[in-house]
Parts: C-alpha cells; sequence; structure tokens
C-alpha cells in the first residue's frame, strides 16, 4: 500500500483590519479559537491580520485599515489568544504570500474568479460597477498563498469563506500535480451551532456589520451595550406584556441563546432554571421585553467585562502590543520562507540553489562545445 503523505496539524484564519471585533466574531470565531488553542491538537496555529486583502477595496482609505490593525491585534489579545501558543502576525510584511499569489495567478483563470460566490455577493455590495480593481477580484488566489504559504491543514472560519478554501483546494492540487506534492488541501471547520455560524444584528437584521450600526463591539463599555441591548428589536407583536410572544428569530432570544449559560439564570434571574423556561414563559405571554433585555444586559456585560479588563491592560502599552506582532509576523515569515523553498523547488525554479541542476547543464554545455571541436577537427582533415 502506497503510504499517504503526513502533514502536520497547522491551523490559520483571519480577519480584514476594516474595524474593531464585534460580539458576532466573538461567538463565530473567537472564543473556538481560544478553545482551539488551549486544547493544544495543533502542531502550528496562525491567525493573520489581513490588511493586504482590507486595501483590496480600501486603496484610497489607507488611514483605515492602518488604525484597525491595532485595533483587532488588542481584540485577539483581549479575547485571550496567547501568542506563546498561536502566531499573530500581518499579511502586507510577508512577502513570500506575494510571490505565491503570482506563481498561483496562473494556475486560475479569470471565469473561475467571477463565479466564486463570495467575490460575486462582494462586488454588488461594494457597487464598484464597472471599476472592479483587479486586486479585489483576485483576492481568493491570495487568500489561498494566505492558507498554503503555512502548510495549512484547518482553516477555522464562517460559511462565507467556503468559496475561498475552496479555491485554495483547486490551487493546491492544480500545483500539486503540475509540479509535485507541495501543499496540504486545507479543510474549512465551520462554527457548530446556528447562533456561531451568523448573529444577527441588534435591529434584527441578518448581520451584525458595522456598515449597518447593528453591532455591539468586544469593546463597549457596559453602558453602552446597556444602551443598544434597550433598543434592540424584539417581537414586534408582543405589544403588551400579556401578550403571547415570538422566540424564534426575537433577535433578543437569539443572543441569549449565543451566549447566557444556566450559570447566568442562577446569578442574575433566578426565577427561571434555563433558557428554556424564560421562552416558554414569553411564549405563554405576561413576560415583558424589558424583564428579558435587563437580563440580557447582565449576561453581555458578564461575558464581557474580562474581555474588557484584558483589553485595557494591553492598552496600556501600545508598543509591546506592536512588537507581538513583530514577532510574530518573523516566526511567521520563516515559515512560509520554507514554503517557498519548496515551491520553487517543486517548479525548478530555484536557479541558486540546484547544484546538481547547475552542474548537469555544465556537462550539456561541455558536450556541446566537445562535439563543435571535433567537427572543427573534422572538417580540418577533410580540406587537407
Ligand atoms: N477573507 C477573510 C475575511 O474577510 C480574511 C482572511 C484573509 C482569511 N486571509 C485569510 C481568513 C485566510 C481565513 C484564512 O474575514
Amino acid at each position: 500500500m502506497e503510504e499517504e503523505k503526513k502533514y502536520p496539524n497547522i491551523m490559520l484564519t483571519g480577519d480584514r483590519p476594516t474595524g474593531r471585533l464585534h460580539i458576532g466574531h466573538y461567538v463565530g470565531s473567537l472564543k473556538r479559537r481560544v478553545e482551539l488553542q488551549n486544547q493544544g491538537g495543533f502542531d502550528e496555529m496562525y491567525i493573520m491580520i489581513a490588511d493586504t486583502q482590507a486595501l483590496t477595496d480600501n486603496a484610497g482609505n489607507i488611514a483605515k485599515v492602518r488604525d484597525n490593525v491595532i485595533e483587532v491585534a488588542l481584540d485577539y489579545l483581549a479575547c485571550g489568544i496567547d501568542p506563546s501558543k498561536v502566531t499573530i502576525f500581518v499579511q502586507s510584511r510577508i512577502p513570500e504570500l506575494f510571490e505565491f499569489t503570482c506563481y498561483f495567478m496562473d494556475l486560475v483563470t479569470l471565469s473561475r474568479l467571477e463565479r466564486n460566490p463570495t467575490v460575486k455577493a462582494e462586488l454588488g455590495m461594494r457597487g464598484f460597477g464597472e471599476s472592479i480593481p483587479v486586486g479585489f477580484l483576485t483576492y481568493p488566489i491570495s487568500q489561498a498563498s494566505d492558507i498554503l504559504a503555512f502548510g495549512t491543514t484547518i482553516v477555522p472560519a464562517g460559511e462565507d469563506q467556503m468559496p475561498m478554501v475552496e479555491q485554495a483546494q483547486e490551487i493546491a492540487h492544480k500545483f500539486n500535480s503540475l509540479y509535485g506534492e507541495v501543499f496540504p488541501e486545507p479543510k474549512i471547520m465551520l462554527p457548530e451551532t446556528a447562533v456561531a455560524r451568523r448573529l444577527c444584528g441588534t435591529d434584527g437584521k441578518a448581520k451584525m456589520s458595522k456598515s449597518l450600526g447593528n453591532a455591539i463591539y468586544l469593546s463597549d463599555d457596559a453602558k453602552t451595550v446597556e444602551k443598544a441591548v434597550m433598543s434592540m428589536f424584539t417581537d414586534p407583536t408582543h405589544l403588551n406584556v400579556s401578550d403571547p410572544g415570538h422566540t424564534e428569530g426575537n433577535p433578543v432570544f437569539i443572543y441569549l441563546e449565543a451566549f447566557a449559560t444556566d450559570e447566568h439564570f442562577a446569578k442574575y434571574l433566578p426565577e427561571y432554571p434555563n433558557l428554556e423556561a424564560l421562552e416558554e414563559h414569553y411564549r405563554r405571554g405576561g413576560l415583558g421585553d424589558v424583564t428579558v433585555k435587563r437580563f440580557l444586559v447582565k449576561v453581555l456585560n458578564d461575558v464581557l467585562e474580562p474581555i474588557r479588563q484584558r483589553r485595557h491592560e494591553f492598552e496600556k502599552d501600545i508598543a509591546s502590543v506592536y512588537r507581538i506582532l513583530e514577532e510574530g509576523t518573523a516566526k511567521a515569515r520563516e515559515a512560509a520562507a520554507k514554503i517557498a523553498f519548496r515551491a520553487r523547488r517543486a517548479m525548478g525554479i530555484n536557479y541558486f540553489e540546484d547544484k546538481k541542476h547547475i552542474e548537469k547543464q555544465q556537462k550539456a554545455f561541455n558536450r556541446a562545445h566537445e562535439q563543435e571541436t571535433k567537427l572543427a577537427e573534422y572538417l580540418a582533415k577533410q580540406k587537407k
């Protein structure tokens, strides 16, 4: 039996630095990253601040990207990402990523890029019209580089990143079959629950996002969280306290599902043993929105308080946060350089390192010269 090539278990994921991270990011991925980090099942773990990708639609707004690099780094550290276990790095400072992007561009067709569903949806939202930046259209190739450059096997990410991971798989496959096995085909690791997959906004809109103004940020203070929750959308048919209410599709109950534990009930709302009991009362009628919202405020602030406190500590020494990024980036670069070396070797463009090839070429040139000399000698003889 042929032995299957064994790759180390490597995790990589990342975020565009276009804003502070919110509670949707937390339930959708940050919490999981910290759990994976603490389980210790990976040989290497990388989290990338994707500034180059953020620039693909922010070329005229460098300040936004630059200023959010530190915000995202602070959010990571605040959530408990430990830089001694996870390499946190900045995309733009790894030149090998751009080298990979150039090689991979030759393995992907324009029509394949145009078919990427996430890019398609984003193109619609961005309103580029006919003026699509080339860098934007091709960012899935650059993202494939992010993933493949580290020998990544697992990409924890949301459903919207599935088409990106698929393109990375295709590129890995194409590269391996053209030049020889260099890259493992990476797999996506999706969030486990529906609420984690997509947390709605405070207005009940499908997605929590900065641009919709319906987000609660990890770095929001307790008062801001309270204000946001107290003005949240609930069940529009639940007009009087005595009316029966709907919990399904009700943002307040969706957030409770995402964040409230039985311990929170014991601590802040002991009249109910758990969420099912609260939901049951709401559906029956006689439970007011304000009671539920006040509970949600307590739950969210309970979850966010330790995150805020850690953030405040890191905010006191911004230079050392940049140092964490710098060290992580140096480490990531070393790893990417190793794989780039292997990729160039497989492609046969490692001109300076391939001593055997240099010798072979030398021999071929020598042989040619010998033949030329022999021919000249022969011709000279004939003339005589
Ligand atoms: N596209 C991701 C986002 O928009 C960010 C990202 C860039 C990423 N490179 C990555 C995610 C590599 C996972 C793996 O959030």
